[in-house]
């Protein structure tokens, strides 16, 4: 399949771009600036440049691939602060990727994929309420970007479209050197047990496996091991 990887450079797309190749997949690896991700280059690798939320060059972009991976963050880490973050960021990236599918759709007829990467702070905790409104789960301090998160799922959800979208949500311990075991449990909205993590290298075997053989559909899942 064609795949096509937004974010290609971070951690998520990373491992979601050697997961796809590892199967013999070949991967459009789409970055902001492909001069500083040279090493993503390879066989069966084609790296691009692409900013998410720049709807005509996503939809250039993603023609003529079968599925698109939105593995972007606009966020680095809490020392970055909020006063750059758009509040729309997510939202945008929404609206660019299910209207660059929905016109390569037009000329292709299947029904194209988008797999999201979540963030865990929505899922819903046991009290009912979303782990970014208790503070005892969640820093305060990095609400801002957990709305911003929410906000592009709400997009989705409520966006009338053919895109056969899905949201993978890890859980909040989410590890970039964990090993690769091949292996991951299905959730729902809620947040999954307090034991939960997941390498972003099983993050990226459920992304490929709904890419293959998708199972879930515009909806939003939770992918963890226990
Ligand atoms: N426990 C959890 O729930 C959890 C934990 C971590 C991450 N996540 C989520 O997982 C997803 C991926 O996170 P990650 O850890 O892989 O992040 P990451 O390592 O920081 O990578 C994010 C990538 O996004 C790219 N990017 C930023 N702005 C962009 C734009 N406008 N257009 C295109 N690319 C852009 C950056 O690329 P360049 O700067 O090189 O262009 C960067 O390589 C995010 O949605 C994040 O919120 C969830």
């Amino acid at each position: 399949m064609n795949v096509v990887v937004f974010g290609a450079g971070g951690r998520a797309g990373q491992a979601v771009t050697a997961e796809a190749r590892e199967r013999g997949h070949r991967v459009t690896a789409v970055v902001r600036d492909p001069a500083r991700h040279g090493h993503l280059a390879a066989d069966g690798v084609d790296v691009v440049p692409g900013d998410v939320t720049d709807a005509a060059r996503v939809a250039a972009v993603v023609r003529g691939h079968d599925a698109a991976v939105h593995a972007v963050s606009p966020f680095r880490g809490p020392e970055q602060g909020f006063a750059d973050l758009d509040p729309d960021f997510f939202v945008k990236a929404a609206d660019a990727l299910t209207g660059a599918l929905s016109t390569a759709a037009l000329s292709t007829a299947a029904v194209p994929r988008l797999l999201v990467v979540g963030l865990f702070a929505n899922l819903v905790g046991a009290d009912g309420r979303p782990v970014m409104d208790d503070p005892a789960a969640f820093p305060a301090q990095i609400r801002p970007f957990a709305l911003a998160h929410t906000a592009g799922l709400d997009r989705l959800r409520e966006q009338r479209t053919d895109v056969d979208w899905l949201m993978l949500t890890p859980p909040a311990r989410l590890a970039y050197d964990g090993p690769r075991t091949g292996r991951y449990l299905v959730g729902g909205e809620t947040v999954p047990p307090e034991s939960a993590h997941l390498s972003y290298a099983d993050l990226a075997v459920a992304v490929v496996d709904e890419i293959e053989t998708p199972r879930h559909h515009r909806t939003r899942i939770s992918v963890f091991n226990l």
